[in-house]
């Protein structure tokens, strides 16, 4: 897809559709007003036939319009003074649905002087062109949109446009890529198919660097308890290092941790049978940390990111990982495994304490962890906890203003003792109570050395039921996160 801003007089406009948001008002908008001059009333004729033509939700076809555009789509958005991204997206979406049902793949719309919900607009645009058909033997014929323009109403707002345009193109391109990989089942999308569209991912690219970290060079570096998980597979794991250097040289970087379990079957302490294919969407956080990277490399942020992604599976084997095992970390702390299933810290800890070496200035780790999570949370908001406030703040803030929210738990020091071991220096579960707190509690102790903030994303990664799919979050938050410290918004 490829999206533009003009500034052009709406009636003169070619196009194969004119999008027109229409607002509960009695002139309905700018944009409605000038077409309905332009069309000799052709539209305040229509919105006395279709009564709901300015409410949410309602998209009207009109054809036999005098104007450019070869078709006009009314989309109506409410009360303006309740507008917002969210309302937003879903009308243009709507609209977007019905211009292709009706043959369209190049569509402008009327922003007036607005540029303030464009980035979502793209993203919207994009998501309706989404289709996962890589593993069917028959693809879709659906045409996509191809071409999206916004029209603005002042010379002086395109450039505004322009870039809102391409930054929302570009994360919506990294949610393509995050949902993709999420979608991929887990015999395609193993440790090495990951690593390998890692190193895909920077060629040629000048300022995107790959590092594959193998198992025995994992080994070296005293990885005990990532390497326990993946002995049980018969996958080798991978640690994978993707450096993007936009920034000046000096600049300490963002590393976004991803969780990379290609596959959790629960190891010995078995899932239960029931929607365990889902289980394939176990390495979301890494997929959202390759989409964050590839909208960097595609808006050549002026920023120095590092994203590290430990990936393995976790399945039962007879040298699986045993209830009772004690692991060392690479941090030398030991970890008493009572619960193979809590695989995901188990992998995060030694990668988080390898991020160490890249004197970061924050450091986000991103996970489809606990169940309890989608219990606390819902699909609404990703967990969020961390040992910074001006950190945790930042992350909300860019949750709330991109749609894609986060929740912030607590990690009070109270609930560390949960994870006590009569044996090891800790244990890697806490009990039925606070499932998602414990987990975070037991990262934190990896995360001592550097500002830290975990998202725990088990109920916003991916769709259940007939949508059944990634979704391409947290893409946003990390993007509208890392866009505002390259002080490019
Ligand atoms: N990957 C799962 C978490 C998960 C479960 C995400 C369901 C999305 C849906 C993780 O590895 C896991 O199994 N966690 C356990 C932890 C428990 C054993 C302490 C869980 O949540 O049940
Ligand atoms: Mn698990
Ligand atoms: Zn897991």
């Amino acid at each position: 897809m490829q999206v533009s801003a003009t500034f052009l007089a709406l009636d003169t406009l070619k196009t194969q559709c004119l999008i027109i948001p229409a607002f509960s008002s009695s002139s309905k908008g700018d944009a409605f007003k000038h077409i309905d001059q332009k069309s000799k009333g052709a539209l305040s004729k229509a919105a006395k036939k279709i009564k709901n033509i300015a409410e949410p939700n309602t998209c009207s076809l009109l054809t036999d319009i005098n104007i450019s555009a070869q078709r006009v789509l009314v989309v109506g958005l409410g009360k303006a003074s309740d507008l917002n991204a969210k309302k937003y997206a879903a009308g243009i979406a709507n609209a977007i649905k019905a211009a292709k049902a009706a043959g369209a793949t190049e569509v402008s719309i009327a922003c007036g002087e607005d540029v303030s919900f464009i980035k979502e607009a793209v993203i919207s645009a994009s998501e309706t062109n989404y289709v996962f058909d890589d593993c069917k033997s028959t693809k879709s014929l659906a045409k996509p949109l191809a071409k999206l323009r916004f029209v603005m109403s002042e010379r002086k707002n395109v450039k505004a446009a322009t870039k809102a345009a391409d930054q929302g193109l570009a994360i919506a391109n990294g949610m393509t890529l995050a949902k993709t990989l999420g979608n991929l089942p887990g015999n395609i999308c193993t440790p090495t198919y990951l690593a390998d569209a890692a190193s895909d991912l920077a060629r040629g690219k000048r300022k995107l660097k790959t590092t594959i970290l193998n198992e025995a060079q994992m080994k070296k570096l005293g990885m005990g308890s990532l390497l326990s998980v993946s002995r049980g597979s018969r996958q080798p794991a991978k640690l994978i290092v993707m450096e993007y250097k936009g920034g000046k040289a000096s600049q300490k970087p963002i590393a976004l941790v991803g969780k990379g379990l290609t596959f959790d079957a629960g190891g010995i302490s078995i899932k239960p049978g029931a929607g365990m294919d889902e289980m394939k969407y176990d390495m979301c956080g890494a997929a959202s940390v390759f989409g964050a990277m590839q909208a960097c490399v595609e808006l050549e942020l002026p920023i120095n990111v590092v994203g590290v992604i430990p990936s393995s599976e976790n399945l039962p084997d007879g040298d699986a990982n045993k209830p009772g095992d004690i692991v060392t970390s690479m941090s030398g702390q030991t970890i008493e495994i009572l619960n193979t299933d809590a695989e995901g810290r188990l992998i995060l800890c030694d990668a988080l304490t390898y991020t160490e070496r890249f004197e970061p200035a924050a450091v986000i780790d991103i996970a489809t962890l606990t169940g309890a999570c989608i219990v606390a949370l819902g699909d609404q908001a990703s967990g969020l906890m961390a040992n910074d406030d001006k950190l945790a703040d930042e992350l909300l803030e860019a949750g709330q203003s991109s749609g894609d929210r986060a929740w912030r738990l607590p990690i009070w020091d109270e609930y560390q003792s949960q994870l006590d071991s009569n044996f090891a220096d800790m244990a890697n579960i806490g009990g039925p109570k606070a499932g998602s707190i414990t987990a975070a509690c037991f990262l934190a102790r990896y995360t001592k050395k550097f500002k830290w903030a975990h998202l725990d994303i088990a109920g916003t990664a991916w769709k259940q039921g007939a949508a059944k799919g990634a979704t391409g979050r947290p893409v946003p938050l990390l993007m509208e996160f890392l866009m505002k410290r390259a002080r490019v918004i």
